[in-house]
């Protein structure tokens, strides 16, 4: 069985479904209000754990109803809560979000307990889980938490996937220890500060991040598809055309999903192209991890 740890936030989410986004200063009469389980780390831990990894899952919730919910619906997941620890006198996280008629939303996160997952904390749960290579993280916890998991994997010879979202200015050591970086068009212009629109860009931004010592790049294009690159090898990989209801959580399921499928030793078409298609299944229902996808409708 492959083995992967995820390290990240847990959030609930709080959902509108919307015709159209309000405008500053606008009240919008929406149309229906979900209540779903999110956040990034926990979202790519539960697509991990539907694709058939054993997943340890590191993340902080709060000392309430939403983190108490967090756990009990992990552990329905088959995911150990053991290193999902609680925090004394923070809220859970919790993401308010919108979800137009296009299926496209937006996400005001208000991290709480996410913001406490400490460097520390991290190395104490790391201790405890000696074997997988593969370790996925993204950036809804604190930097340096980061930081420390990518010395971490440097030395102990771990294979770090960052999924750089929500982006901002990395520190430059960073780059040089990453196995793997995945972001999508709006993270990668933001972190390399070039265009990220044309087939032509694609290839200058993934050798900016090759120049910094990142190994690997792979650009997350939503429904252009995908394009990879390290120093050997160049991949474009197309989506399939699928009516989305709702694309949140669907970078999540495309990274857990990825990082199973590379944990398994697929190469990487075969695990691009599995990852490719368990997110344009997500985009076809609602909610974020409701909408990952199990291994079986993968055939
Ligand atoms: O990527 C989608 C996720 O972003 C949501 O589940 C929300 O909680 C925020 O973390």
């Amino acid at each position: 069985m492959a083995q992967v740890i995820v390290v990240g936030s847990s959030n609930t989410d709080l959902v509108v479904k919307t015709d159209r986004f309000p405008k500053p200063g606008e009240t919008l009469v929406g149309g229906d209000f979900f209540l779903f389980q999110g956040g990034k780390g926990a979202n790519q831990a539960v697509t991990a754990g539907r694709m058939g990894a054993e997943v340890s899952f590191i993340s902080r919730v709060g000392n309430d109803l939403f983190g108490r919910q967090t756990r009990e619906s992990l552990e329905k997941e088959g995911i150990s809560t053991r290193f999902v620890l609680e925090e004394e006198n923070k809220s859970s996280g919790i993401a308010l979000i919108t979800v137009n008629g296009q299926g496209e939303n937006t996400i005001v996160v208000a991290p709480g307990a996410n913001a406490s997952l400490t460097p520390a904390t991290v190395q104490t749960c790391l201790n405890s889980i000696p074997n997988p290579r593969f370790i996925l993280c993204q950036l809804e916890i604190p930097i340096d938490a980061i930081s420390f998991l990518a010395s971490y994997a440097q030395k102990e010879g771990k294979k770090l996937i960052l999924n750089p979202a929500p982006a901002f200015e990395l520190p430059e050591s960073i780059y040089q220890q990453l196995f793997l970086i995945t972001p999508n068009e709006t993270e990668a212009s933001l972190l390399t500060g070039l265009a990220c629109n044309t087939e032509e860009d694609y290839p200058k931004i993934a050798q900016w991040f090759i120049n910094k010592g990142v190994q690997q790049v792979l650009l997350t294009l939503g429904e252009k598809g995908s394009y990879f690159q390290n120093s050997i090898q160049k991949i474009r990989v197309q989506a399939q055309k699928v009516a989305a209801v709702d694309t949140t959580a669907a970078g999540d399921v495309f990274n857990g999903s990825l990082a199973v499928a590379l944990a398994e030793g697929m190469n990487w078409e075969e695990a691009i192209t599995l990852a490719t298609k368990a997110a344009s299944i997500s985009v076809t229902r609602m909610g974020a991890q409701a909408s990952a996808p199990f291994r079986s409708e993968l055939v």
